[in-house]
C-alpha cells in the first residue's frame, strides 16, 4: 500500500506534493515524508502521523525546490515511526527514495550491504534501495546520466518483490528516475513539468494526460524531457493517454466525507456503467470481450475471483451467471485461490474483479489462471490498472474515482457489470431470452430507484443513533440477500469497528441463534418473493428472543418489526444494488455517531498491494 507523489517542473514542488499526498492518504496514514532538491542539495523532512502533521514540521516552510518526492506510509516492515518513514537515504545522503511495495529479499540485501560497510537507521525493507543505488553508483565506470540510470537498473535487477519507486540524486539536481514492478505508478504530463503518483485522482487537478508504466519500465525525467527504458536499458516509446474523469470527481463537492458522496453517486455510476452496453430493445454490446458461441459452449466452469467487497459482488454474480448462462460458477477469495492448485484448464473462464486493479492477491491469482490455460476477464474501475494489463479482456465499471477506503459505488457498479456480462453471454448462447429481456429492463430502471432508496437515509440515521454503542451485530439473508448481508457486515466492521457476523438466515438455528439475547441488533435483507415466508420466520425467531430488528425489504411483511426500510421492487438478481445502500448508510451513520474517521478507517488502506 503506501502512496507516492513526485513533481519535477518550474513550480514549487512542496505544495503539489502535499496536495497529492493528502489525496493518497487512503493508501496509508502511519507517517509521511518529503524530499526536495534545492541549490543542488537534497533535503528530507518526515513525520509520524498524517500529512497534516508533516506540514507542521519545522523546516517545511523553507523547502522551496522545484522537484521533489513524497510518501504516505502504511507500515509493513518496521513499526510506524519517524526513522521508518520515507524518503529513505543512503549512508552518504546522496540518494533519496520513496517506495510503495515490499522488497521480499531485503534481509539478504541488507547482509550484502553490511558486508560492504553500509549501516542502517530503520527497520524497513526500503532502506536497502538507496544504499544499493549508492553501491552500484560508486563502482560504476559509466559517465553522465547513464551512471545514475545504470545504478538504478542494477539495483532493481537485485530486488525481489514489488515496488514503485521515485528516486532523487544529489549529483542530478534536475532529474528524477521512477520505476514500477507490481505496484502502481502513473506519470502526468504537463508543459515542461511532470507529476508522478500512485493513482490518477491524486494529480487529476494538475493534468489529464498520463503515461502508464508497465512492470519493469523506468522513466528518466528532466523538466522538459522524459525517456522510457526497460531493465536492460533498451528505449521504449510511449504516448500519453488522456483521461476523461474531471477533477471534481476527486473532490468532496459539499459532502462531509467521500464515502457519503460516493454512496450518493451510485445512480450516476450505475447509469455510466450501463452506458450503451444494454438497451431495452436491442442486443447487448460489450466490444471489450470478444468470445464466440462455440467458445462459451465449451466453458464448463466459471471462477469469479476477487477480495473483500469485490468478492461480495462476485457472490451476486454467481447467481446471475448460473441463472442466465447455465454454467456452474465458483467464487473464491484470490488469497485462497492462488495457493490451492485449483483445477483450471482451457475450459475454465476466470473473472477477476478489482476496483483498483492493483490488489496483489487478485493479480497473482490472475497470473496463475492464465498460466493454466484459462481465459481471463478483468473487471476494474481504473483504466490501465495492472489487472487490466494482465487479463485477456478488460471491462470497466465507470464508477469514477472511489476515494473512501470503504467501497460503495464500485460494489454496485461491479454487480451491474456482472449482470450485463451475463446477459451478453446468455444472448451469445441463445439462452433464457425472456429472463434476459426482463433483466435488461430492470437494470435500466436502477438509477432512478437508487435515488428512491437514498430517501430512507433519515430513518437509517435515527436507527444508527440508537445502536451505535453496541459491540456486536448480526446480518442475515437468503440467496443474494445473504451476499448483501456479507457486504453490510464488512462495511460495519471496517468503518465503525463493531464486531458483526453475516449468516444465511436458515443457518441461525444451527448455532448462531445461541448468541441472540435481549437487545442484540439483527439486520435482515429480504428481497426474494419466493422466500418471504421463510425469511420472516427467521426474523421472528430472533425477535421473540429480544433482538432489535432492522429489515431492508421490497416485500409486504404481514408482521410488525422494529425498523423496516422499504426499497423499490426489482428483479431479485440485481436487488443487491438497491438493498446494499441502506446497509452502507447504516455503517456510515454509526461511524459518524462514534466520531470516527469514515474515509480512513484504522489499519486499512484502499489498495492492498501487498500479500
Ligand atoms: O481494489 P479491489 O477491489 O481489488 O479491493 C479489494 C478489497 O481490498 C476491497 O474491496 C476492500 O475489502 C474494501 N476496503 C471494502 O470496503
Amino acid at each position: 500500500m503506501c502512496g507516492i507523489v513526485g513533481y519535477i517542473g518550474r513550480k514549487e514542488a512542496k505544495p503539489i506534493i502535499l496536495n497529492g499526498l493528502s489525496r493518497l492518504e487512503y493508501r496509508g496514514y502511519d507517517s509521511a515524508g518529503i524530499a526536495t532538491i534545492e541549490s543542488g542539495k537534497l533535503t528530507t523532512i518526515k513525520s509520524l502521523g498524517r500529512v497534516s502533521d508533516l506540514e507542521k514540521v519545522p523546516g517545511m516552510e523553507s523547502l522551496k525546490g522545484t522537484l521533489g518526492i513524497g510518501h504516505t506510509r502504511w507500515a509493513t516492515h518496521g513499526k510506524p515511526s519517524r526513522e521508518n518513514s520515507h524518503p529513505h537515504m543512503d549512508n552518504s545522503e546522496s540518494f533519496a527514495v520513496v517506495h510503495n511495495g515490499i522488497i521480499e529479499n531485503y534481509a539478504d540485501l541488507k547482509d550484502f550491504l553490511k558486508d560492504n560497510g553500509y549501516t542502517f537507521l530503520s527497520q524497513t525493507d526500503t532502506e536497502v534501495i538507496p544504499n544499493l543505488i549508492h553501491f552500484h553508483y560508486s563502482v560504476s565506470t559509466e559517465t553522465g546520466n547513464k551512471k545514475f540510470i545504470k545504478a538504478v537498473t542494477d539495483t532493481c535487477n537485485m530486488l525481489k518483490g514489488s515496488y514503485a519507486l521515485e528516486i532523487l540524486a544529489n549529483d542530478y539536481p534536475d532529474n528524477m528516475i521512477v520505476v514500477r514492478k507490481d505496484s502502481p505508478l502513473v506519470i502526468g504530463k504537463g508543459q515542461d513539468e511532470k507529476y508522478i503518483s500512485s493513482d490518477i485522482p491524486a494529480i487529476l487537478s494538475f493534468t489529464k494526460d498520463f503515461y502508464l508504466l508497465n512492470d519493469n519500465e523506468f522513466a528518466f525525467m528532466s523538466r522538459e524531457n522524459i525517456e522510457f527504458f526497460d531493465k536492460n536499458l533498451r528505449p521504449i516509446s510511449k504516448t500519453a493517454q488522456s483521461i476523461t474523469w474531471n477533477a471534481g470527481a476527486a473532490e468532496k463537492e459539499g459532502f462531509e466525507d467521500f464515502m457519503l458522496k460516493e454512496i450518493h453517486e451510485q445512480s450516476k455510476s450505475i447509469r455510466e456503467t450501463i452506458g450503451s452496453r444494454i438497451t431495452e430493445n436491442g442486443s447487448s454490446s460489450i466490444p471489450d470481450i470478444d468470445v464466440s458461441k462455440d467458445y462459451l459452449k465449451s466453458v464448463n466452469k466459471i471462477f469469479i475471483i476477487a477480495c473483500g467487497t469485490a468478492m461480495h459482488a462476485g457472490y451476486v454474480g454467481k447467481t446471475i451467471f448460473e441463472s442466465l448462462c447455465e454454467i456452474p460458477v465458483e467464487v473464491e477469495a484470490a488469497s485462497e485461490f492462488r495457493y490451492r492448485n485449483p483445477i483450471i484448464n482451457e475450459k475454465t473462464l476466470c473473472l477477476f474483479i478489482s476496483q483498483s486493479g492493483e490488489t496483489a492477491d487478485t493479480i497473482a491469482a490472475l497470473k496463475l489462471a492464465k498460466s493454466c490455460g484459462a481465459r481471463t476477464i478483468a473487471i476494474s474501475n481504473v483504466i490501465g490498472s495492472s489487472i487490466s494489463r494482465e487479463a485477456d479482456y478488460t471491462v470497466y465499471t465507470h464508477a469514477g474515482p472511489e476515494i473512501a477506503v470503504a467501497s460503495t459505488k464500485a460494489y454496485t457498479a461491479q454487480i451491474a457489470l456482472l449482470a450485463i456480462i451475463a446477459i451478453h453471454f446468455a444472448e451469445i448462447l441463445e439462452l433464457n431470452e425472456e429472463k434476459v429481456n426482463e433483466l435488461k429492463k430492470d437494470i435500466l430502471e436502477l438509477p432512478n430507484q437508487i435515488d428512491e432508496v437514498l430517501k430512507t437515509k433519515e430513518q437509517i440515521k435515527q436507527f444508527a443513533q440508537r445502536v451505535y454503542k453496541e459491540t456486536d451485530m448480526f446480518f442475515i439473508g437468503r440467496g443474494v440477500d445473504y451476499a448483501v448481508a456479507l457486504e453490510g457486515s464488512l462495511k460495519l466492521k471496517e468503518i465503525s469497528y463493531i464486531h458483526s457476523e453475516a449468516y444465511p438466515s436458515g443457518e441461525l438455528k444451527h448455532g448462531p441463534i445461541a448468541l441472540i439475547e435481549n437487545n442484540v441488533t439483527v439486520i435482515s435483507v429480504l428481497t426474494n418473493r419466493m422466500l418471504v415466508e421463510k425469511s420472516v420466520s427467521n426474523i421472528q425467531e430472533v425477535s421473540t428472543r429480544g433482538a432489535k430488528t432492522f429489515i431492508v425489504t421490497n416485500q409486504e411483511l404481514n408482521h410488525s418489526f422494529d425498523t423496516v426500510i422499504n426499497i423499490p421492487k426489482t428483479n431479485v438478481l440485481i436487488s443487491p444494488i438497491l438493498s446494499v445502500i441502506p446497509l452502507q448508510l447504516l455503517a456510515y451513520y454509526i461511524s459518524k455517531e462514534k466520531g470516527l474517521d469514515v474515509d480512513k478507517p484504522r489499519n486499512l488502506a484502499k489498495s492492498v498491494t501487498v500479500e
